[in-house]
Formats: C-alpha cells, structure tokens, sequence
C-alpha cells in the first residue's frame, strides 16, 4: 500500500475550516468539494493515458487522452456522496458505481448494505471516496471488494486518517503496490467511541445533518 499525504497550504487551510465545530452544513459541503478535487489533482497523478492526435490552430501534434477502460469513481455511502462532485470535475469521464457500507456502531465492523458496480472490473483504476478512515473496517472491506472483481488499481481518496485505520489498510494490502491511500492529513488517534481526535467529528451528519 501506497500513502501519499498531501502537504499544501490550501489543502490546510480548507481542513481547518472543516474541522471548525461552528462551520455549517452548506459551508461544509462546499469546503469538502473544493477539498477533493485538490486531493484529487493529486490522486489521478497515475492514471493510465494514452497518445491522441490533434490539430492546434498552428499545427497538428500529439497529446494524450485518458485510456480505456474508463476510471471508475465510487464513493461509499452515505458521506462519500459529498466528495463526488469535487471528484468528477476532475475526471469528467469517469464512471460513478456506488457501494453501501455503514460501520456497525457496537461492533465497529463494516456491513455492506448496497451495491451498484459491475460484476467485472477487469483492468479498472478504481477510486474510492471515503471522508474518514477511521478503524479502516470500511475501506478493507470495499477495496477487497473491487480487488477480487478485477480491479488493476485502487486510490482510495479520505479527508482525513487515523494512524490506526492506515496499519489495518497497510496489513490488509501490504503485498498490494496497486492500492494507494491519498489524504489530507493523518490525525492523532481514534477515540474509544471509533472517531479521529482532533478529525471533524462525523462526517455525514456534518454534510447533511443528522437523520
Ligand atoms: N466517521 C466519521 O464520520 N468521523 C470519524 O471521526 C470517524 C468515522
């Protein structure tokens, strides 16, 4: 497993804002958006292009295109809905398939709940959007999801990291040199109650209250 935590004064800038117990829901939302798409310029450092012909006004030339088969974005519900929009304006293109996972709360382990993928992920470079890795329960469980359908390439894309949520990831896919985590920053520790101290609190209740 790969880590890359992204060291950028707009990317510290935005998490304070996010970690601010006073900062609104639609504030929020907006500061998560803008958040992502700057982890992502930095997440899809890898993805696989290939050359493309084009004509400047002045002269035809190479570039390149993003290759085939097309990226996939899937972002587990129900917080890493608000990371989608920030994702898909950097990759137009991509794909969006969704994956249900919620953390039982007395267990603290992943249950799936939902899935709209497709069954062959064949050759894919897979992006998953979770806001928080917490115990790492979450992301095990969807990574070895996409990994065992074929996936080539899995980033995962979290707001935020508990030093103890990355060993269990690191042990999971340790022999995995295709599985990347990209985050903003990893905090101190987990609490007893499962969330990152100092984090953000949750996640999904801070993006679209608590229902
Ligand atoms: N999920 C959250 O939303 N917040 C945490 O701190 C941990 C898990």
């Amino acid at each position: 497993m790969r880590l890359s935590v992204i060291d950028h004064p707009l990317v510290a800038h935005k998490l304070t804002a996010l970690r601010d117990r006073t900062t609104d829901s639609p504030t929020f939302r907006r500061l998560a958006d803008e958040l992502v798409t700057l982890l992502a310029y930095e997440a899809t450092r890898d993805v696989a292009v290939e050359p493309h012909p084009v004509t400047t006004p002045v002269a035809p030339t190479t570039g390149v295109r993003i290759r085939s088969p097309k990226p996939i974005v899937v972002p587990i519900l129900r917080a890493g809905l608000g990371m989608l929009d920030g994702m898909v304006r950097l990759l137009p293109t991509a794909e969006v398939g969704f994956l249900g996972l919620l953390r039982d709360e007395t267990t603290l382990q992943a249950k799936t709940y939902a899935n709209r993928l497709p069954d062959d992920l064949s050759g894919r470079h897979c992006f998953v959007l979770d806001p928080m890795l917490a115990t790492g329960g979450t992301l095990v469980a969807s990574i070895t999801y996409l990994l065992e359908r074929g996936a080539r390439d899995v980033t995962a894309i979290c707001l935020l990291a508990a030093p103890e949520g990355l060993e269990v990831v690191r042990q999971a896919f340790d022999a995995h040199a295709q599985v990347t985590v990209v985050t903003a920053a990893v905090d101190e520790r987990l609490d007893e109650n499962g969330y990152i101290v100092p984090g953000l609190g949750d996640a999904g209740d801070r993006l679209y209250g608590v229902v």
